[in-house]
């Protein structure tokens, strides 16, 4: 989108995130209030994905991502994990040639493995797809869990240190950083919660340290473009310190 039309929806183009996360919470509810099964929750917010992916895009939001499975999701009943499974790789694979298109690229964070066979295929399939895609990441968190995250790279750390390739002292914020799922991705400058609940829910904890946290009582799958644009206006107002004083970005760019 041309820096006019940025402005003539209230934006500021040098001020849009690089980075920004959603929790999309209230499927559910959504639902229950049309005394409907949760699955057509799910359904409907099936389509905000699609519409937020589209105006990210538009907006030239270069990084995207959506907590869409939890570890804890799968404590849920069979019936629900299995339908959310369907409707991922339905995204998964009916998105692939519009990702293709479009020059996004897809990125799993999580425990892919964890995944039915079928999901993981289209997963992986759509990753190769788009693989080579450099205008927008879309990083889908599946079975992800931000502790277990941490617990895995504390591991792959010990066992470096065991083996002699780190020492204790070379571990420091980046170092770790480059061992989590995310690792090579920028922290997220905004993080959105759907349905009014004030909880990180095991949510890119590490990386939230700087972010800007939204939580609007909208339920996700009544989640609008028009209500993104105006969240996004809202963080263009926030003055944004990292630990800092007055001015909004550290002279080094980096989070303090
Ligand atoms: C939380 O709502 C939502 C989820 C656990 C799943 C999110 C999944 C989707 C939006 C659809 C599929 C995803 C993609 C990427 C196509 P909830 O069920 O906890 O709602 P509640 O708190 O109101 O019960």
């Amino acid at each position: 989108m041309k820096s006019d039309d940025l402005h003539a929806l209230g934006l500021d183009p040098e001020r849009l995130p690089v980075h920004v996360a959603v929790i999309m919470d209230g499927n559910g509810r959504w639902a229950k209030k049309r005394l409907l099964n949760r699955v057509k929750g799910h359904e409907k917010g099936s389509e905000s994905v699609r519409i937020l992916v589209k105006a990210c895009r538009e907006l030239s939001i270069p990084c995207l991502t959506l907590y869409a499975f939890s570890t804890e999701n799968w404590a849920r009943p069979p019936s629900e994990v299995s339908a959310l499974m369907q409707l991922l790789k339905k995204f998964l694979s009916s998105e692939r040639d519009e990702m293709k298109k479009n020059g996004i690229r897809l990125n799993v964070l999580g425990q892919l493995e964890k995944l039915p066979e079928d999901v993981q295929r289209a997963a992986r399939e759509t990753m190769d797809a788009t693989g080579s895609n450099t205008q927008m990441t879309l990083n889908l968190a599946l079975s992800y869990g931000s502790r277990q995250e941490i617990t895995d790279a504390a591991k792959i750390l010990a066992g470096k240190v065991k083996t002699g390739e780190l020492t204790v002292d070379e571990i420091c914020d980046q170092v770790i950083s480059d061992h989590l799922y995310t690792a090579g991705i920028p922290d997220p400058d905004l993080v959105i919660r759907t349905s009014g609940e004030f909880r990180l829910s095991n949510f890119l904890l590490w990386q939230s340290a700087y972010a800007e946290l939204f939580i609007t009582p909208t339920l996700w799958p009544d989640f609008t473009r028009s209500e993104f644009i105006d969240i996004l206006t809202h963080y263009q107002k926030r003055d944004r310190r990292f630990g800092n004083v007055e001015c909004s970005m550290p002279s080094d760019g980096s989070p303090q």
